[in-house]
């Protein structure tokens, strides 16, 4: 197939490219980029994710961050995790410092079966696990797998950043669906699906975050997950389950994944991140052996396997060291930090702001009194020596303005106390410079609604809920 030279005008088939168009035409930026004019389209509208660009500001000593979803890798047991790795490298080093299979190594893969099987996936082959980079890399890989540009994924408003970067990435178009304190809605999801239809769009996939919701920090209910299933098999509408933090439950047993309902219809995306480390960098896939095939092949020409030390030290690992008990440990220490923010979130928000009661993973979703924006709020609350990160971020549509994501899994309990009560003075703050309001609604999370002045693309459903805490 015949490529265009870089230096040569564009082709008649690309974007960008129109009749008549000067054969060495002006760069765009030139002072700013000389090849502003050479990206792939795919690279149009990508940017900063809201919480990369606060790197700078949360890592300043004085500011209390209650923005990044970091792990509280300290708890681990660092020396028995250090010696572990050395000994795999001085006893193993010719595995281990050597290139591996794409797919993963095999012993990972059946120890990560085990693993899912605390989930209620008990029917699932090491055949089927494709180890990636992270989680992330699996929602790449399963991305470019199935979409092309154009398609459309529906997705939880809101959802998680990084996979709306990754749909971004692939020219997917995200059609919200609406959820509440027991996750996506299923009537929502069923709205979508005709919406779809009705306008011909081709629906390729729903993401769905089931467990300790990122940023949402909510949980599907049990009848939900036998709804969601239910729609998915009448629409034949494939699942993306993504679950890095169904094993850190504060006060129950995990739930059953929907991957557990549905082996053909599910495609799983499992991590290490939050349960061990997430600088090793191991997740995977488990999807039908048919996919499977093509996620090795895109990985392959990806990267062409994931790094074999870590995936050695994630499988030792689990075989010599007391991997359930630490997580037991870590479920402990954030259930304490979650405590920490909802008491201090109760006592000192002004009234109109709401937020949601995770019973698990990292996150609060807190709504600000109506007329407040959190992203204009940042430069005062950075001034107050506290971070968060703006809702806006996880939409693709970019509404979401009301919202904020709180982490409370990475500062001690007195920094998070603190910081609501640095954050309850800026909303305090930015009320007063609001004080005329029509009305305060005192659910937290809100319907988009076509014709909103959201983008078209945006979200349909109720949300409202009272069993929301208020910030009286
Ligand atoms: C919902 C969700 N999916 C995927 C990821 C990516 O995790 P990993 O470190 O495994 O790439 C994250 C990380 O925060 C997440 O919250």
């Amino acid at each position: 197939m015949a490529t265009t030279p870089p230096g040569s005008p564009a082709g008649s088939g690309q974007q960008g490219a129109h009749p008549g168009a000067h054969p060495h035409p002006a760069p765009r930026h030139p002072r700013l980029d000389p090849l502003a004019d050479r990206y792939a389209a795919r690279t149009h509208g990508m940017k900063t994710s809201e919480i990369r660009a606060l790197f700078s500001v949360v890592s300043r000593p004085e500011v209390v961050s209650l923005a990044g979803g970091m792990p509280a890798v300290t708890a681990l047991p660092l020396d028995a995790v250090g010696s572990m790795i050395g000994d795999l490298v001085s006893g193993m080093g010719a595995q281990t410092l050597q290139y591996g299979s794409g797919q993963g190594d095999p012993r990972l893969r059946e120890r990560i079966c085990d693993v899912m099987a605390l989930e209620g996936i008990t029917d699932a082959s090491p055949s089927e696990v494709v180890v990636t980079v992270g989680s992330q890399q699996g929602l790449d890989l399963v991305t470019r797998v199935f979409v092309d540009p154009g398609d459309v994924i529906l997705a939880e408003a809101p959802s998680y950043v990084g996979a709306l970067g990754v749909f971004q990435s692939a020219q997917a178009r995200v059609r919200h669906v609406a959820m509440d304190d027991d996750g996506l809605i299923p009537e929502a999801l069923e709205e979508a699906l005709v919406a779809c239809r009705v306008a011909g769009d081709r629906v390729k996939f729903l993401y769905t975050v089931p467990n300790f919701h990122n940023p949402a920090g909510v949980t599907l209910s049990e009848p939900r997950r036998e709804a969601i299933m239910a729609i998915a098999e009448r629409w034949d509408l494939l699942v993306i389950e993504d679950n890095p933090y169904g094993l850190l439950g504060f006060d129950r047993e995990p739930m059953r994944a929907l991957r557990a309902r549905d082996s053909q219809r599910v495609i799983y995306l499992g991590s290490f991140s939050k349960t061990f480390s997430p600088g090793l960098r191991v997740g995977w896939v488990l999807a039908p052996l048919a996919v499977r095939e093509k996620l090795v092949l895109a990985t392959e020409a990806q990267v062409l396997c994931p790094p074999s030390l870590t995936q050695y030290a994630v499988a030792r690992y689990l075989d010599t060291q007391p991997w359930r008990e630490q997580i037991k440990l870590f479920t402990e220490l954030y259930r304490e930090r979650r405590d920490a923010t909802l008491e201090s979130l109760a006592a000192l928000m002004p009234a109109g702001t709401t937020w949601t009661r995770p019973d698990g993973g990292f996150y609060v979703w807190l709504k600000l009194p109506a007329g407040l924006d959190a992203k204009l709020m940042q430069p005062r609350a950075v001034g107050a020596h506290v971070a968060y990160v703006p809702g806006i971020g996880f939409y693709a549509d970019g509404s979401g303005q009301e919202y904020m994501r709180l982490s409370y899994c990475y500062p001690e309990p007195d920094q998070i106390r603190e910081g609501v009560r640095r954050l309850s003075r800026v909303v305090e703050a930015e009320l007063d410079l609001h004080s005329t309001f029509d009305t305060v609604d005192t659910g937290t999370f809100r319907a988009i609604r076509p014709g909103s002045g959201h983008d078209a693309e945006s979200m349909v459903g109720p949300a409202n809920s009272d069993t929301y805490e208020d910030g009286r």
